[in-house]
């Protein structure tokens, strides 16, 4: 009978930051299909010690499915390993149609996106009262094109906080792009390369100098840009607290203090 295949998502580098259910799928696995050009190869080896291991970076999608569906007719342990979350710009949609056009089962396991890391790495917390209680996750159109309506400029009419994927290379057009929004030169903006990894980076700044400080430091790929007031915070203080925490709120689980 055919095996059910997993996509893990991995995390976002560093090999404790996959979850616990998929890093026990890792350890069962007998086939492993790994997204190389950004999940650690080590992490792989340190869960996987049994598996035969593909690096889907050199691959295409039939030969992705191909080996995939191969083993699981054959009632093999398959994981599918994608960076950060496989739901955060994963391409897992077109294999997971495949998989469906070939009577195949699958499931499906979260991981921490890479936004998620770079918060962590920044010691941010993304939605703050009274600044921002929307995160965006976005990117700027490349070569993958983006809706007109989801435009990085249309976007940045909004103000929230945003997590620009896939778009460090780019950087001075992102900046051109949001300071057409909400956003003005003195907006706080942080670029976090490799979050988790052993070699992280991470630069602050604002709308008006992140680019030059990208260029700089020879960034252009696998890196995140979070810019909003919420970054401010950090330097000049909370504009208010959280109500959850306050004396004279009540909820559920706690009466008004006296
Ligand atoms: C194809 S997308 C995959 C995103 C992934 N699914 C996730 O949830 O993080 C690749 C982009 O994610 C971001 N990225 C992935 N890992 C990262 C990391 N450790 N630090 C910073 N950015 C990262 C970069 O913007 C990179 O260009």
């Amino acid at each position: 009978m055919a095996s059910i295949v997993s996509f893990v998502g991995a995390g976002p580098g560093a090999d404790d930051l996959i979850t616990i259910r998929g890093a026990r799928l890792l350890r069962h696995a007998d086939v492993v299909v790994f997204a190389g050009s950004l999940v650690d190869r080590q992490l792989v080896a340190r869960y996987a010690t049994s598996a035969d291991v593909y690096d889907s970076a050199g691959m295409t999608l039939p030969e992705v499915v191909e080996v995939m569906a191969n083993a699981a007719l054959a009632g093999k342990n398959v994981v599918r390993l994608h960076t950060g979350d496989p739901s955060i710009y994963g391409a897992i949609q077109e294999q997971m149609e495949a998989l469906d056009g070939l009577g195949l089962e699958y499931t499906v396991v979260p991981g921490v996106t890479s936004a998620f890391a770079a918060a962590a790495a920044l010691k941010q917390e993304l939605t703050l009262p009274e600044v921002s209680q929307t995160v965006i996750f976005t990117r700027i159109e490349g070569r993958t094109p983006v809706p007109e309506n989801e435009q990085l400029h249309r976007i940045a009419a909004i103000g929230a906080t945003l997590v620009i994927y896939l778009s460090v290379g780019m950087i001075a057009k992102v900046v051109e792009q949001l300071l057409q929004g909400a956003y003005t030169p003195e907006t706080a903006a942080a670029v976090v390369c490799r979050a988790s990894w052993d070699d992280e980076q991470i630069l602050r700044g604002s709308l008006a100098d992140i680019a030059a400080a990208v260029l700089d430091a020879g960034i252009d790929r696998q890196a995140l840009i979070i810019v909003g007031d919420v970054l401010a915070a950090r330097r000049e203080g909370l504009k208010a607290k959280s109500l959850l925490y306050d004396g004279g709120f009540a909820h559920g689980f706690r009466g008004v203090a006296t």
